[in-house]
């Protein structure tokens, strides 16, 4: 068997005109705020990817800039004049921050319903209990390959390696209200191979390369790799042996083109949710 590889590039592209389909069909204009501290090139691409597609689906976007000396009560006041600001929808804040900021007090000053990264504890607890909120883009964007693949959800065995806030958290949540039953590992789980193998969802977000092996994915599995690691020779990959998975699993999502552009058309669907909900619509979904 080899396995259906998952074109996130070609997914994403259809999500995003959709959101800007249902944006112009309900005669909103989603606003986006982004804010990034200090020159990391790679923080910076990646805000420039997102304010692109925010553009490109006909959102307003607008990308605050702030030199890595930014002092935490700077950050917070801008948050807070974005906060009162009933032009912006979506506020996202990009991590990781200088040190001199705690990320946690940032994510807490954003007004939840704004809070388009979904990080903010009122929406993380909501996501939680089940009850509509604004979810994290990468797992929501995971959620929407599964789906659109028609990999077989409910009652499935899914392992989540990692238990990050932003991904494998929120990513065990979103599969357990999708009825999957769900194994969170993570560095201190005894015989990783072993959890692996019995997965028939198996969700990578270490940021370790390579770290899964082909003999560690069960025959038909659906493998989705969330990581993307820079190797020693320069190669871009993800905590997946491509390679090695590729003739073993029934569906694999690939790095480069896989997970990433998925991230950020979830950010999209969440812009425009909180747009209409801040409109007096539904106060978006927990999926
Ligand atoms: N840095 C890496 N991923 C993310 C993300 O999803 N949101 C934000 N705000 N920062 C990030």
């Amino acid at each position: 068997m080899t396995a259906v590889v998952l074109d996130g590039r070609a997914l994403a592209a259809r999500v995003r005109a959709r959101v800007r389909e249902e944006a112009r069909a309900a005669g909103v204009v989603p606003s986006l705020a982004v804010v990034i501290v200090g020159e990391d090139p790679a923080s910076r691409l990646y805000v420039r990817n997102k304010t692109r597609a925010a553009a490109e689906a006909g959102f307003r976007e607008q990308t605050i800039a702030l030199s890595a000396d930014t002092s935490e009560a700077a950050l917070l006041s801008v948050v807070r004049r974005l906060n009162d600001d009933p032009g912006v929808d979506g506020i996202l804040v990009q991590l990781p921050l200088p040190p001199q900021i705690r990320p946690q007090a940032v994510i807490e000053a954003i007004d939840p319903a704004k809070d388009v990264d979904g990080f903010h504890p009122l929406n993380a607890g909501r996501l939680a209990i089940g009850k509509p909120a604004l979810v994290p883009c990468t797992p929501k964007g995971v959620m929407t390959m599964l789906r659109e693949a028609g990999v077989p959800v409910a009652g499935a065995r899914a392992l989540v390696l990692g238990r990050s806030t932003i991904v494998g958290r929120p990513m065990a949540a979103l599969l357990t209200l999708a009825d999957a039953t769900v194994t969170l590992a993570h560095s201190r789980t005894r015989d990783l191979a072993t959890e692996c193998r019995r997965a028939e969802i198996l969700i990578a977000a270490v940021g370790r390369a390579e770290l899964v092996r082909g003999d560690w994915v069960a025959p038909g599995a659906a493998v989705i790799d969330v990581g993307i690691n820079r190797t020693g020779e320069g190669r871009l990959v993800g905590d997946v042996a491509f390679a090695e998975a590729l003739p073993r699993a029934g569906w694999i999502s690939p790095v480069p083109g896989g997970v990433g552009p998925m991230t950020i058309a979830s950010l999209l669907e969440n812009t425009l949710a909180a747009a209409l909900a801040r409109r007096g619509g539904a106060v978006g979904s927990a999926a």
